[in-house]
């Protein structure tokens, strides 16, 4: 008999690319193309100049699972210069043809879903629920930005005055370096490309170093699908690698997803650099909060607490870290709330029925386990779980605050924190979270209506979600991206994406 995963979380709207675990043969048969798909990977660039190989490893077990071969400069260099001599063709190729390409990218993606969800276990450590939201996320974004693309590239005839001619012309700017994150190492990593490549772009791809396997893989299908070899090339290796990319002369936009310290630095390495201007789209982190007042449900909130804060470790930018309890319910919420994250398995998230899989690397783990000793040692810690002692793990923590404002960096793992509030303060406690420059995420729960609608209006934060728990946007419905520190825009799965990967040109015709 196979164990169900608990019913803790509540279950993202689809995302179970039509898996239903109740559905106990559906499932086997899922598992079974999981396993028949597991070994070894590779990962390099197409230059013969490139670093010597190194392993990459699991997080769940230190099990070498592969092999990558990172660029070095001249392998960096190749990469963009290859790209920059593809793009005048792959620009020339009408938008029908690039957005079939997409569909059919999503249609191989489900096909061999098998492949990429035992990457995302493997090389992520993402839980099956995890990984299978991250499938349907990648194919969701293949077809929407191909849907998208074909509204936004079409040229467009403009009113003038009798006897001129005029239009709008869209299409590519010429080569957008694509630097992401380990977090979503195939949604996002396929989103940006993807978006880059439909626009008219070429593309030069730098995962990030901890998830190359899942990203060799993804270009692999792109080529596949129709994409051709030079407009698309990937650069694995670390932030050189991303740094160099930018500073190439070849650059014509930068899109990327990370830390608001690296999104700064690319800021500062395109404006220093000499020749034509680069726009930069970054999405970055969050200091998210969600404010519960004393109407709310508690048996929800609690649900949706564990969901935004503890699943996938806490490793989305869009997870809660500032739990903001009205002071007359917090007692009993924290009570049910610790009661509740008690019941959270931790452990390998290959494994059904765990909720918890590994942070990303030792490095993480290290930093988290420090920031959550330095709270017990101050003598704040509310809660923190029993972690394996091998792999990198770690336990969910619950971390009480003085104020709001005692948080102002992302601690980015399965760390909570609480404060309390009393009524008539909501305001300025609202305004104590926006002071902090983050705007990504922002949850509310309450049954008073005009607060509701208030929050809508005002809240400091891009995706802003009521009675509900803060993760897990949907490509086209719940388009995702901050603002302020969190990122520039545009919204990542929403109309506007695809319109700041492209270059407009009037043209005014005297007939
Ligand atoms: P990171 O900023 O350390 O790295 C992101 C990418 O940038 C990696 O590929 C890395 O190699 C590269 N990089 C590092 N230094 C560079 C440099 N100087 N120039 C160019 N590239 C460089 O982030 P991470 O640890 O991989 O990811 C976690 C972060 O990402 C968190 O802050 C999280 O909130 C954020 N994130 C944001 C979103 C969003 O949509 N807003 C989504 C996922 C993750
Ligand atoms: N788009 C991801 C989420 O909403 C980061 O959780």
């Amino acid at each position: 008999r196979l164990p169900l995963p608990a019913e803790i979380y509540e279950p993202l709207r689809g995302n179970s690319m039509g898996v239903e675990f109740g559905d106990r043969a559906a499932l086997a048969a899922l598992l079974a193309e999981i396993e028949a798909a597991r070994g070894r990977s590779e990962a390099r660039p197409e230059s013969s100049a490139a670093k010597p190989s190194r392993p990459v490893v699991s997080p769940i077990d230190g099990a070498a699972i592969g092999e990558v071969i990172e660029c070095d400069d001249v392998a960096a260099r190749d990469a963009m210069a290859s790209a920059a001599r593809a793009f005048a063709g792959w620009n020339a190729t009408p938008v029908e043809t690039r957005a079939r390409i997409l569909e059919r990218a999503a249609d191989l993606l489900e096909a061999r879903r098998g492949v990429f969800l035992a990457l995302l276990q493997s090389e992520a450590g993402k839980t099956l629920d995890d990984a299978l939201a991250e499938v349907r996320e990648a194919a969701d974004m293949c077809r929407y930005y191909a849907n998208q693309a074909r509204l936004v590239c079409r040229e467009a005839r403009l009113p003038g005055p009798t006897g001129e001619d005029n239009r709008l012309r869209y299409e590519g700017r010429g080569v957008f370096v694509c630097i992401s994150p380990w977090n979503f190492p195939l949604a996002i990593f396929l989103g940006q490309v993807v978006a880059a490549l439909v626009t008219g772009n070429a593309a030069v791809a730098k995962p990030a170093e901890q998830t190359p396997l899942i990203a060799a893989r993804a270009v692999a299908l792109l080529h596949e699908a129709g994409v051709p070899r030079a407009a698309l090339r990937l650069a694995p290796g670390a932030g050189d690698v991303g740094a160099a990319l930018v500073d190439d002369p070849h650059t014509a936009g930068v899109v990327f997803t990370g830390s608001v310290e690296v999104a700064q630095q690319i800021n500062r390495a395109l404006a220093a650099r000499e020749g034509a201007l680069a726009p930069l789209i970054a999405e970055t982190g969050g200091v998210n909060a969600m404010i519960v007042d004393s109407t709310a449900l508690i048996e929800q909130v609690v649900d949706d607490v564990l969901a935004s804060a503890f699943r996938s470790a806490g490793q989305r930018c869009s997870a809660l870290r500032l739990l903001c309890l009205q002071h007359d319910i917090a007692p009993a919420a924290i009570e049910t709330l610790i009661g509740a994250a008690k019941e959270l398995r931790i452990g390998d998230p290959r494994m059904l029925g765990v909720h918890v899989g590994p942070v990303i690397d030792a490095a993480a783990k290290e930093k988290l386990d420090r920031y959550v000793a330095r709270a017990r040692a101050e003598g704040r810690l509310l809660y923190a779980g029993e972690a394996p002692s091998a792999g990198t793990f770690v336990a969910p923590a619950i971390i009480r605050l003085d104020r709001a404002a005692d948080l102002r960096e992302e601690v980015f793992g399965p760390v909570l924190h609480i404060t309390t509030w009393r009524a008539g303060a909501f305001e300025a406690l609202v305004e104590e979270i926006q002071a902090g420059g983050y705007g990504l995420t922002f949850g509310l729960e309450t049954r008073i209506g005009e607060r509701i609608e208030e929050a809508a209006r005002r809240a400091p934060a891009g995706n802003i979600y009521v009675n509900r728990n803060m993760i897990g946007a949907i490509v086209g419905s719940q388009p995702f991206g901050g603002f302020g520190l969190s990122g520039t825009g545009p919204k990542a799965g929403g109309p506007d994406y695809l319109r700041r990967f492209v270059r407009e040109t009037t043209v005014t015709i005297n007939t």
